[in-house]
């Protein structure tokens, strides 16, 4: 974030919080002294607002992955029409579904529209989204939670999993080169390692604008990609390199990924 105070500019800071270059533009001696002193800017209004929710409600600040909450009914047709399409034979079956990064719920009905007889666990870590989801809620079968490891295994296994626009940070990665500060890869493994403890075999994870490619991780030998149609209009999230380097070109961008063995398969 840019902060701007007089005449002079001093180059070579980042902010702390969001890592974006941070020009200063110095001029009041009090302020450069408190530069000076921390070494880093911070007038990130994004990152306090998350501070102060990890704050308020008592959850570390490590713990969030995306910290936008937006969302809407029905927001990407082709993914959930591709998914429905390839489950079908057990469409009408009761299936289990998870819905990491649910915000106010919207992903949550709309999966009820697309899995009519589906169980359905919301997860998300923002409390206030939480409330507001379970207040509009009038579905038995769809249940809101707050995302912690306990709460994502005990409520599986799951027969699909879908992380959308969730396993990422958006926008600050896009300033970014390096994506160790805001959103790691170590930490992008791990949430895939547990959904991959959580996921029935022959099951489906679908994750859509992540900060990484989802073969890269521990646990990808396990599973085969499959094709939607029409997924990559959604895609808008930059890709890191397992060291956090943002990718220039990196592996084609995959969505859809069927568990095919409890084992790496090697
Ligand atoms: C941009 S919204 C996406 C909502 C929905 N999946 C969609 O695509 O419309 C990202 C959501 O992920 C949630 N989130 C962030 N970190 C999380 C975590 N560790 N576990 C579960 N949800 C998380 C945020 O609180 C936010 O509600």
């Amino acid at each position: 974030m840019l902060f701007r105070m007089g005449s002079r500019i001093t180059h070579g800071l980042r902010c702390r919080a969001c890592a974006r270059p941070t020009v200063l533009l110095m001029g009041m001696k009090r302020i450069d002294k408190i530069v000076k002193k921390n070494g880093f800017l911070c007038l990130c209004v994004r990152e306090l607002v998350h501070l102060y929710y990890a704050r308020m409600f008592g959850v570390s600040a490590d713990e969030f992955d995306q910290i936008e909450t937006t969302t809407a009914y029905n927001r990407y047709p082709e993914l959930f029409d591709s998914v429905r399409t390839l489950i079908s034979p057990r469409d009408t079956a009761e299936i289990r579904i998870l819905s990491y990064g649910c915000s106010t719920g919207q992903e949550c009905w709309t999966l009820r529209d697309y899995f009519p007889n589906a169980h359905i666990i919301g997860l998300d870590i923002n409390e206030r989204s939480l409330r507001t989801a379970r207040a509009e809620n009038t579905d038995a079968k769809i249940e809101f939670f707050r995302s912690t490891p306990e709460n994502l295994v005990d409520h599986g296994p799951y027969d699909l999993i879908f992380a959308l626009s969730v396993l990422c940070r958006w926008p600050e990665t896009q300033f970014v080169n390096d994506a160790s500060r805001l959103y790691p890869f170590e930490k992008f493994d791990e949430t895939i390692a547990l959904f991959d403890v959580s996921l029935s075999r022959g099951g489906l994870m679908v994750i859509l604008n992540a900060n990484y490619h989802f073969s890269d991780t521990q646990v990808s030998g396990r599973y085969e990609p499959l094709v939607g149609i029409g997924l990559s209009q959604h895609e808008c999230v930059h890709k890191f390199s397992t060291n956090n380097q943002k990718l220039r070109e990196g592996a084609p961008i995959e969505w859809i990924f069927k568990k095919i063995a409890t084992e790496h398969t090697v």
